[in-house]
Parts: structure tokens; sequence; C-alpha cells
């Protein structure tokens, strides 16, 4: 039987932040990324344009905030990785954080490769490589897209040298920044890269808001469509952006909050993370639209037209508005650097929960889990999007960890934490010990009720379309074999992992201090 759980040994033993400040800093660092800056614009142009701003500001009330303090409540009291930290919050709960691993983990497989092709694209930005057809550049003499298993065509992992050495070396720097530790690795990057991608895209929005066009761009984001606000894929889409904009539902912040210092202000920190990103998330979209309105204007187009191309919107459409725009060589260099140092922070942050789980779980020292694990995932990465098809398994990986697994994971997370281990009373307390923000029986009723009804109907949806249209009109085996079979594998894994036996010194702290061997409550 294992020792009883001494929290004061545990957090002795647990990596931790210098500080409130430190934590701040990663937080907005992993929730500030690729989401925000590439994503964002996409979605809500497949989604609406302007009409998605409702469904996007309603999802991060209804749903980001209050599950950014779930995620905070569940790491900073149970302090552990996901694995751990629900495994003590119920001897039962454990598959549900390796879930959660399994999710990070299929994203930093696609989410390193963006960030290789933005730091090409800041190199590429000084010299304007794509010439007049950023389209066909981007996709075919960059990418050498092959039509990724279009029509029977199979997929290629034919290793693509411009995209596969740079991701080369971006996961070099992530893996030892991962292997530095908390303070001197995770820390350090967010504190370099944070002040210096606001700063970059303070001058890029001052900049965009210059331009001719830029207010035909603002009227496209801001003028609601009513109608897309019918469309369940839409209402899906937002809570799906908010989820993986925010870090929350996939572990993330379950992980940060394991590493704050016991006596901290958890729900303060929360929303000054939460509306931050949301901040930068409203101000990329700015700075992106009012350069969208600029390209229309100069091309005597419709906004709506000049970004039609989904995820390629900014390696397609932002080249060509660097070719046009005055000062181009700077705009190039602050659009893409800031995306690249966007995507590194948040990158780290994601495999943090990958390393850490395993750590937490082997009792493996960080060098040598950073070194297999990170490894392993660092080399799937490089074969699987640094190849020829690896447009659309990074599309299809996203749409699917995205929206079925995020929101699936988090509903899953939800339901069992309120209704069947009964614990939201545990974490609201944990929180207000210390919390400058009270919270009470509306948050409990938000996690409790509301959002399990809203995510359960907005899944069914989800899974019903792509079950009945596919998704993006990709072969049928694509989408089966990289989109349900990649989370069918998370699944399973999850499951088989739960099983097997903890070791090493974690392995003493996997009690809830509050409960007995039987899981009951201590009175
Ligand atoms: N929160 C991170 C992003 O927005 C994952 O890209």
């Amino acid at each position: 039987m294992n020792e009883p759980a001494d929290p004061a040994r545990t957090s002795r033993i647990r990596e931790s932040f210098t500080g409130r400040n430190a934590f701040i800093l990663v937080a907005i660092g992993s929730a500030v990324g690729l989401g925000n800056i590439w994503r964002f614009p996409y979605v809500t142009y497949e989604n609406g344009g302007g009409a998605f701003l409702i469904p996007y500001l309603v999802a991060l009330l209804t749903a980001g905030i209050p599950i950014l303090l779930f995620d905070y409540a569940i790491g900073y009291k149970f302090r552990g990785s996901p694995p751990m930290a629900f495994k003590r919050l119920h001897p039962s709960a454990e598959a549900i954080g390796w879930l959660q691993v399994g999710i990070c983990f299929l994203i930093a497989i696609y989410y390193a490769a963006i960030i290789a092709w933005a730091a090409m694209y800041t190199w590429f930005s000084l010299t304007q490589a794509w010439g007049d057809d950023a389209e066909g550049f981007f996709f075919e003499t960059f990418l050498q897209y092959d039509g990724g298993g279009a029509e029977g065509s199979g997929i290629s992992v034919d290793f693509v040298a411009q995209v596969g050495w740079p991701l080369i070396v971006v996961w070099a720097v992530l893996l030892l920044a991962l292997g530095s530790g908390v303070r001197r690795g995770i820390t350090k990057m967010s504190t370099i890269g944070i002040p210096l991608l606001f700063l970059m895209f303070l001058i890029l929005v001052a900049y965009s808001l210059t331009l001719d066009g830029a207010t035909e761009g603002l009227n496209a984001l801001f003028t609601p469509d009513w109608a897309a606000l019918t469309s369940g894929t839409v209402w899906i889409q937002a809570y799906g952006q908010i989820f993986f904009t925010l870090s929350v539902g996939f572990g993330i912040m379950i992980t940060y909050a394991s590493y704050l210092k016991r006596k901290s202000n958890a729900t303060g920190s929360g929303l000054v993370v939460g509306f931050t990103n949301s901040s930068f998330e409203l101000l990329g979209a700015i700075g992106v639209f009012s350069a969208l309105g600029f390209l229309a204007v100069a091309s005597g187009t419709a906004v709506d037209e000049v970004a039609s191309s989904g995820l390629g919107l900014a390696f397609v459409a932002f080249p060509t508005i660097v070719s046009e725009a005055p000062a181009s060589t700077l705009v190039g260099v602050l659009f893409f650097g800031g995306l690249t140092m966007a995507g590194l922070t948040s990158q780290i942050s994601i495999m943090e929960v990958v390393i850490s789980a395993v750590k937490d779980k082997t009792g493996w020292a960080r060098v040598t889990t950073v070194a297999i694990v990170g490894g392993a995932t660092a080399v799937i990465s490089i074969v699987l999007i640094g190849g020829a098809s690896g447009v659309t398994l990074l599309d299809v990986v996203d749409a699917f960890s995205n929206n079925i697994g995020i929101v699936g994971a988090a509903f899953l997370s939800l339901v069992l934490v309120g209704w069947v281990y009964r614990r939201l009373g545990t974490l609201t307390a944990a929180l207000n010990v210390y919390g400058s923000v009270r919270i009470g029986r509306t948050w409990k009723v938000m996690v409790g009720v509301v959002l399990p009804v809203v995510l359960a109907v907005l899944l069914v949806v989800d899974i019903r379309d792509k079950i009945t249209e596919g998704y993006g009109g990709f072969d049928d085996w694509v989408v089966t074999t990289f989109g349900w079979g990649a989370l069918g594998l998370v699944l399973v894994m999850a499951i088989v992992l739960s099983l097997l036996p903890w070791r090493g010194v974690s392995a003493m702290h996997l009690e809830d201090p509050d409960r007995d061997e039987a899981g009951k409550e201590r009175v």
C-alpha cells in the first residue's frame, strides 16, 4: 500500500514556478499561440465571418473561463500531470488524464510543423520568395503537396527537405527547452517570447490599420451574418476554438497549475490569462482583417474572396499582402516572426503535458523522459507532417483532435468530476482559499449542468455530421484512418496506460489527502 499523500512533501519534490508573475506569463505563453493568429482568422472565415464573434464570445464566457478555472482547480489542488491529478481526484479517474495527454500528443505532431513553416516564411519575407503566386508557392514549391490521398492516390511520407529540416530544428529547440525544466526552459521561453510577441503585434496592428481598405476588412469582421448562428457546426467550431485558444480541456492548464506554489491566487491569475488571450485574439483578428481589407481593395475583390484558402490563409493571403504593402519586409518579418514565437511558447506547453505525465508515471528523470518521449513524438511529426501529404494529415488530425477530442474529453471530465465523483465542492474550496475572485454556485451550475448539456449537443451534431458527410472532401479512408483511427487509438491507449502500475517516487503520493483508501471523503 502506498504511503498517505503528504502535499507539503509532494510540493517540495515537484518543480514549481518562481511566483505568480512567472505563472501568468507562461500561461499566457501557452494560450496565445497559433490558435490566435493562424487558426482564428480562417475558422472565422469559414463560419460566417463577423457572425462568428457571437458564438465565440458566448463560448468564452460559458465554457472558456469556467473550464479554465476547472483545470486550474484540478492542477492546483491535486498537484500533478493530468493522469496523476485525476488519479488523486479519484482512484478510477486516471484514464481521463491520459485521454488529455493523448490529445496533446496528436496536436503536438502537427503544431510543430506550422511553427517550422512560419519560421521559414520569416526568412522568405526578406526576399519575398513566393514571387507573384503565393498559393502555388506555398502548396507546390514549398510543401510539395501531393493532394493528400485524394482519388485513391495514397498518403506519401516522402521527406520534403525544405519543410523537414526546419521541423527538425524546431523540435531540437523545443526538446532542449523542455529538458532544461520548468524554470530554466519553459519560463525562460515565455519570458523572452511573450513581450517580444506583444510588441511585434502592436506594431503590426497599428500599421495594418493605416492601410487603404482596413475599414472594409473590419466591416467584414464585425458585421454579423445572423443566418450563420443557426448552424450547429458554427457553434461547435466556436467551442472548439475557445478550448484550443485558451489551452483548456486538454491538460495544459492542469499541468501548469500543478507547478503553482501552495498558496497561490489561481482564480485571479486565471481571469488575467483568459481575458489577455481573448484580447490578443481580437487584436490579432483586427490586424489580420485590416490587412485582408487592404488586399481586397488592392485586388478589386471582396474581403471574403481573398481568403478562401482555409488553413493556408496565413501562408497564402499574408504573403500576398506582404508583396503589396508598403514596408513589406518589415510586415512579413513581424507577422511570421510573431507567429513563430507564439507557436513555440504554446508548443512547449502542449509537450509538457506529455512529458510531465510520463515522468510522473514512470519516475524517470526529466531529461530521460524528454529524450525518449519527446524524441519519439518528434520523429512521428517529422515523418508524417514533414512529408508530401503533411497538409492533409494536419487538417484531418486538427479537425478531429480539436472538435471531437478536446470537446469530448472536456465533456467526460465534467460529467465524471461533477456527477460521478462529486468533487466540485472540493475544487471550489481549493480555489477559494487564496483566490482573489471567489467562485461558488454559479460556477458549479455552469460546469456541472449547463456545460455538459451544451457540449453533449455539440458533440452529437459534430459526430453525426462527420459520419454522414465525411470531412473536408478528403477520401473516406484518410478520414477513417487519421481522424477516427487516431482518436480511437488515443482512447484505447488512455485505458491501457491507466491500468499500468505507477513507478518511482511519484507512486508514494497518489492518494488524495481528502479521501480514505476506499475513496470516501475523510471527516
Ligand atoms: N492555446 C494555443 C493556441 O492558441 C494552443 O495555439
